[in-house]
């Protein structure tokens, strides 16, 4: 048995935030932002909404393109680094608030690359015929944990989710998946703040070392990547999408050089969507499964890299 998925959905929060609406805040610029990232915009959640209502959004879609209620779910990952609050997990609180009762429901923390972790977890759990349907969610409020007079980090990234879900299947839609973390990696892209006898202790805020996160995110893709070609016997030629994280569209660049994959055949959003971490993949998936680009039968590989330092590949047949 295997899984494959049957639906995406996404969702973005209503406010955009320019890059020259940010000009007017800090010292930075449209022409800077746009030439060092490849970002105009971004999204930002209204003061009320929480992580959770931005993926009860995405897995409404998802689970309306699967043809698929909420009891029909087994099982639901979501992918998050800005959580509701402590615990309860925002898989619960989304449980709850799609109305539905049945099998686990947890978070998976692997910041950037989340959604490609909780897709394999997905897909290991529906494989297997542990449950049936399985809803995957990359939900992300970044604005929350962003140090707004920081110029180095706030410019880079926005709030959204996208979700997928996942359904037994005779024939592979995923083929393979290849996670990877190192922690001694873990303070160059951090959140080094925690709570303890009821204040935050540390820096609630986004540190990153921004040079050197570009470095390794573009090796760790390439190296995937090469990693998920090699054990499936195809070579780059025979991916018709990848769908990236969406950091930087020059570290997207790039990777794709490395791996000799024009931009043509590169799903990207950053532009208008920032970097929404672990949201930033089934963002971007379901934009190009939507609007047709990714077509039945095609191979799409999925590339994440992100705090931990983690990392890791999806390919999948679609
Ligand atoms: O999921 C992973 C999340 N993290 C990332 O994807 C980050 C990866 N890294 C990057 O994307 C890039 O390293 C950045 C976009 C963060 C920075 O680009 P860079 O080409 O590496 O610039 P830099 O850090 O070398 O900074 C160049 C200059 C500096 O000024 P000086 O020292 O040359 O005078 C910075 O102070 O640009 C300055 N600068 C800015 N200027 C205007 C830094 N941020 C800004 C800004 N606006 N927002």
């Amino acid at each position: 048995m295997h899984s494959r998925i049957a639906g995406t959905g996404s969702y973005l929060p209503a406010h955009i935030l320019t890059n020259h609406d940010l000009a007017r805040q800090i010292d930075t610029s449209d022409a800077w932002i746009r030439a060092r990232t490849g970002i105009h915009e971004r999204r930002i959640a209204a003061p009320g909404e929480q992580t959770s209502d931005l993926a009860l959004h995405a897995a409404r879609a998802a689970l309306g393109a699967a043809g698929l209620a909420a009891a029909d779910v087994d099982l639901i990952v979501v992918a998050t680094t800005t959580p509701d609050m402590v615990f309860p997990a925002t898989a619960c609180i989304l449980q709850s608030k799609l109305g539905a009762k049945n099998g686990p429901a947890f978070d998976v923390q692997a910041v950037c690359s989340g959604f490609v972790y909780a897709l394999t977890l997905a897909d290991k759990m529906v494989a297997s015929g542990a449950v049936r349907n399985a809803l995957v969610v990359g939900a992300e409020i970044y604005s929350r944990i962003l140090d707004w007079n920081d110029r180095g980090t706030c410019v880079l990234f926005g709030d959204g989710s996208g979700a997928a879900v996942l359904v037994p299947s005779a024939d592979p839609g995923i083929l393979s998946s290849h996670l990877h973390a190192d922690g001694s990696y873990r303070d160059m892209l951090s959140v080094p703040g925690s709570l303890s006898e009821g204040q935050v202790i540390g820096t609630p805020f986004v540190r990153m070392d921004g040079g050197a996160v570009f470095k390794f995110a573009v090796k760790a893709l390439a190296d995937v990547a090469r990693e998920a070609l090699a054990a499936n016997e195809l070579s780059s030629d025979a991916i018709d999408w990848i769908v990236p994280h969406q950091a930087n569209i020059r570290i997207i660049e790039a990777t794709a050089k490395k791996l000799d994959v024009p931009m043509t055949r590169v799903v990207t959003t950053v532009d208008r969507h920032a970097n929404t971490s672990a949201a930033s993949i089934p963002l971007a998936l379901d934009e190009a499964a939507r609007d047709g680009r990714i077509a039945a039968g095609q191979h799409v590989m999925l590339l994440a890299v992100g705090g931990g330092f983690t990392w890791g590949s999806v390919l999948l047949r679609w």
